[in-house]
């Protein structure tokens, strides 16, 4: 029997939760990374065009689009730092995969939690190639949906297992640490940035807040640190001192984008940075020595998004956490829409009741 090409799964966010717990957090961010990196390794195939950015004063909506020839993505995103004080998620998101040879979608899905995923297990796959060898400790400053997605990606891909927390709203922090309890992390929650550092071989900022913000001052910076800045991802919205950038090597995921979104919109254009792809597949080095300092300047791209779609697409057959939709118009003749529309209302008709 030929599947019924009109009729399309969606994951909803209880049936994602159900998928990634039945795989295993971990399990799902190791294997996440694994199809991002073979999707990074072959990055010429990709259609990549910096995304669709609609800005206002509170926050961005962004259309992430791509294709490898054989299939297409795209997701729905929005970033909106004051959307927590109101009980909102800063950052939601939903998106599609399609088949490129016929047109028609194969997966519609929730992404907020995927987005959360796939930006972690970007960042661990990147400080694979980057991080110093032998990290154990990371600094994470800025506690809030992401942040437990990052630590648990960090001790899946690279066995982070000491945690040093900061936020500027303790609560935050606090969370953090609760819902990392029993995960393996020995967990410091502490005062200041400049605390959360000392002696993290790797710092996370995800802090959020639509401006040049100033997380990092070159002065917490040691030689030999690896940063994953992953809040600074909007024009007008960083995180890290430009004095910092000056003395990192910095890797992006894909330039264009990057020189608009990134903490590198502080500097020329033309400043040098290496796309992650690259390094991954060995035409560029990664870090080259144990002093140098890195910056995986992240601001997601859309081939993650992609990675992700063709994930979770592989995943679902026979788990049962999706339902089907009934997207496309499927007339038996393919040019005949308007007869089905017609014949839709006739028998509307003939199933109403006849009057009293
Ligand atoms: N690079 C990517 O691919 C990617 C993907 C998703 C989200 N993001 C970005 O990551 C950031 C975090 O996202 P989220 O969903 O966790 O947001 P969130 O609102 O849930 O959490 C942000 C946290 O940062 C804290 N914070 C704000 N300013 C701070 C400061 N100066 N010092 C310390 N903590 C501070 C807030 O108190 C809050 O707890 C956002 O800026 C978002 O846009 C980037």
């Amino acid at each position: 029997m030929t599947a019924k090409l009109n009729i399309v799964p969606f994951v909803s966010v209880d049936h994602m939760m159900k998928l990634v717990l039945a795989t295993g957090v971990e399990r799902f961010l190791t294997d996440l990374a694994g199809y991002i990196e073979k999707d990074f390794r072959r990055w010429n195939v990709f259609d990549k065009t910096p995304r669709l950015a609609s800005h206002s004063r509170d926050g961005v909506i962004e259309l992430m689009a791509t294709s490898d020839g054989d299939f297409y993505g795209f997701k729905y995103v929005n970033g909106h730092p004051k959307n927590m004080r109101r009980g909102l998620q800063t950052v939601t998101a939903f998106g599609m995969l399609a088949d490129v040879g016929s047109g028609y979608p194969l997966l519609l899905t929730e992404m907020t939690i995927l987005t959360a995923l796939r930006t972690a297990a970007t960042s661990a796959l990147a400080a694979r190639y980057l991080a110093p060898k032998g990290a154990r400790t990371m600094a994470i400053i800025g506690n809030g949906a992401q942040s437990e997605f990052q630590a648990i990606a960090f001790k899946a891909l690279l066995g982070i297992d000491r945690l040093r927390l900061y936020d500027i709203d303790i609560a935050a922090s606090r969370k953090c640490a609760h819902n990392l309890a029993g995960r393996g992390f020995d967990i410091v929650i502490c005062a200041s940035s400049a605390d959360a550092v000392e002696g993290a071989q790797i710092i996370t900022t995800a802090t959020a807040d639509k401006q040049y913000a100033t997380i990092l001052t070159d002065n917490m910076v040691g030689t030999g640190v690896h940063i994953n800045a992953v809040g600074g991802d909007c024009p007008g919205k960083t995180e890290l001192h430009r004095d910092i950038l000056l003395r990192s090597a910095i890797f992006v995921e894909f330039a264009p984008q990057t020189r608009i979104e990134g903490e590198i919109q502080q500097l020329a254009p033309d400043h040098p940075v290496v796309e992650l792809s690259q390094v991954i597949d060995g035409q560029a080095e990664g870090r080259t020595s144990a002093e140098q300092v890195t910056l995986f300047d992240s601001v997601g791209f859309a081939v993650e998004d992609f990675s992700a779609l063709r994930y979770v697409h592989d995943r679902l057959p026979g788990t049962g956490f999706s339902i089907d939709l009934d997207l496309l118009a499927d007339p038996d003749e393919p040019r005949d829409l308007f007869g089905m529309l017609l014949r839709a209302g006739a028998k509307e008709m003939a199933q109403e009741p006849a009057d009293p």
